[in-house]
């Protein structure tokens, strides 16, 4: 049964990763379009949501969320602070908060809404066809009850991991949440290369897009390391062989390694500029 059905969820701020949430709980049939309820403000994408999936759509914040067993806050960093004010002293000690704002500590949503129940979460953009990886964390407020249904809600984006430490969701943004931009740049150069071989680039990305798609569910199905895949194809002067040579003498796995420890940093940097911008210490 879905731990999902008596509840009501309102989303704040019904943009991508909020239909995505919406049509992954729909489509798994884990709640009905009546128990969900979005804000927005724009008319047009109010009417959009409602004619697509047959929610309650409204102009108002305040009005969604307090609707809502589950409130999921889906706003740009840049706005929160305006919907947390909006929000502040609206919502019920027993209902539930999930954020998914980058760079928005648990502590600032809490100080910004005078409200202690909150889960965060970082999902990434796969999350838009139900193939995310979300990294999510709760305060000691959410009951087990709760975290069973924002562990189903988000489930509807792809996989999730609960983590007890909300630093977790700091390196998650480094690692998973940017994940997919390192995967496309890598995508992009090796399409490249192929081009400047002489394919097509229609059919440099067909090679490239399944040679990925195929490495990665081999990897996942073999339950091998990386390296020992790697490993196995990669005979004596060979082509892999040469073609390793290069990357390590390029600095490829440094940079890799320099890339996501930068967004890491990065990260903590926007975190307190969120948390300076939403409680103005
Ligand atoms: N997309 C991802 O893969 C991803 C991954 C990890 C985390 N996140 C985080 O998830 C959040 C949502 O991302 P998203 O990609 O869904 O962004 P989005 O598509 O821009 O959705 C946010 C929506 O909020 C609306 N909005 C603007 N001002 C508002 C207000 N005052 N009250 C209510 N709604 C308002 C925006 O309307 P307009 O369209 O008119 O501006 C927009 O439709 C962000 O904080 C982002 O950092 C996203």
């Amino acid at each position: 049964m879905s731990p999902l059905r008596s509840t009501t969820i309102s989303f704040i701020g019904a943009g991508t990763m909020s239909e995505a949430m919406i049509a992954g709980v729909l489509n798994k049939g884990l709640v009905e379009p009546h128990q969900i309820r979005a804000s927005h403000p724009r008319a047009e994408r109010r009417g959009e949501l409602a004619e697509r999936y047959g929610v309650s759509c409204v102009a108002s914040n305040a009005e969604a969320a307090c609707r809502g067993s589950l409130v999921v806050l889906t706003v740009k960093p840049q706005v929160l602070k305006h919907v947390l004010r909006e929000l502040r002293g609206e919502l019920k000690p027993e209902q539930t908060v999930l954020s998914i704002v980058a760079g928005a500590p648990i502590d600032a949503i809490a100080t910004g809404l005078l409200h202690s129940a909150i889960g965060r979460a970082m999902p990434n953009t796969p999350a838009q066809i139900g193939r995310g990886m979300t990294v999510w964390t709760t305060t000691p407020q959410v009951q087990e009850k709760q975290r069973s249904q924002l562990q189903a809600l988000l489930g509807a984006l792809g996989r999730e991991l609960w983590v007890d430490d909300e630093r977790m969701l700091d390196m998650a943004t480094a690692l998973s949440g940017t994940g997919p931009t390192y995967v496309f740049l890598v995508m992009e150069a090796l399409i490249d290369a192929g081009v400047h071989m002489g394919f097509s680039r229609r059919v440099s990305e067909e090679l490239v897009e399944q040679t990925m798609l195929g490495s990665v569910l081999f990897a996942l199905e073999s339950h091998k390391h990386p390296a020992e895949l790697r490993n196995m194809v990669t005979s004596p002067g060979g082509t892999s062989a040469e073609a390793i040579y290069q990357m390590e003498k390029g600095g490829l796995r440094t940079v890799l390694s320099r890339a996501v420890y930068a967004a890491y940093e990065r990260t903590q940097t926007l975190s307190e500029a969120v948390t300076k911008s939403v409680t103005g210490e």
